[in-house]
């Protein structure tokens, strides 16, 4: 594994026509690293400016979320980014809705019907194409920074995929039937990002949680949510303003949950 940076002509051409202001301020690219959030953590501690853009063509020991590991193709976008927005940790997880959103908005402009399952999966078809994973550095109560980790299936070949994972991932390009222009893709997302981290620093939680709404796969459904200590049976019906998912649980009490694994059991068909 090498841990150098390398002059990819990918970086350039993404440069040429990004029309972000922060998001991209330096952009470095790996052949081959670990995890680019670990990475973008790194630098972040380090005093690297916000919006500072890490890709990797491989990652090694991609990351999931809940310790689960990430796998990746060359075909892939890999990429973190570091945030430093002026809110307090308890706030933390709207980015990871927000990028969700950004994502998924960014996909249906190719015409694929990207959908969010709760909280942050990226679903076309009932299959997972991205996943995203935030991490913060939080120290006295506030927040330093944001690494937000997003990995998309572009132009994966599913037939390259290991079994279990072609039972539940799929590509862009395989919806599409084509390859997808990387750059221009890549350049849309960071201008979409960028576009609801602006309504994030403006408090717009609102704008943020109706299009994630609008975007959802998870509302109106039957859901099991497991999380760090209990698990959870009932009735998706609402993000409400802090950015939990509320349930309505088989005996009708309401339970809000921030973060968890979600299953889909299966439409109320309400
Ligand atoms: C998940 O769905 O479990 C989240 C997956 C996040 C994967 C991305 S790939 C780029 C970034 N670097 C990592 O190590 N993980 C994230």
């Amino acid at each position: 594994m090498s841990e150098k940076t390398h002059d990819s002509p990918f970086v350039g051409e993404v440069r040429d026509g990004l029309k972000t202001t922060v998001l991209g301020s330096s952009i470095l690219i790996y052949r081959s690293i670990d995890s680019t959030n670990r990475v973008a953590r790194e630098l972040a501690i380090n005093g690297a400016d916000e919006g500072t853009l890490i890709f990797a063509e491989e990652q090694t020991e991609g990351r999931g979320r809940r310790g689960r590991s990430w796998f990746s193709s060359p075909e892939s976008v890999l990429l973190s980014v570091i945030l430093k927005p002026d809110t307090s940790p308890s706030r933390a997880h709207m980015v990871t809705l927000m990028a969700g959103v950004a994502v998924a908005k960014t996909i249906r402009q190719y015409g694929i019907d990207a959908r969010i399952k709760w909280p942050n999966d990226i679903i076309v078809r009932g299959k997972k194409v991205c996943g995203i994973l935030s991490e913060m550095g939080a120290g006295r109560g506030a927040l330093d920074y944001i690494i937000l980790g997003i990995g998309i299936n572009v132009n994966d070949d599913i037939n390259l995929y290991p079994m279990e994972l072609k039972e539940t991932a799929t590509s862009l390009k395989a919806e599409l039937g084509k390859d997808l222009p990387r750059v221009e893709f890549v350049q849309s997302l960071l201008w979409e990002l960028e576009y609801q981290y602006n309504l994030f620093n403006r408090h717009d939680f609102t704008t943020i949680s109706n299009e994630w709404k609008e975007l959802s796969d998870t509302l109106g459904s039957l859901v099991k949510i497991t999380t760090q200590s209990k698990v959870f049976e009932g009735e998706a019906i609402e993000i409400n303003r802090d950015g939990a998912l509320v349930l309505k649980l088989q005996d009708g009490t309401l339970r809000t949950i921030f973060t968890g694994d979600c299953t889909h059991c299966r439409s109320t068909g309400d």
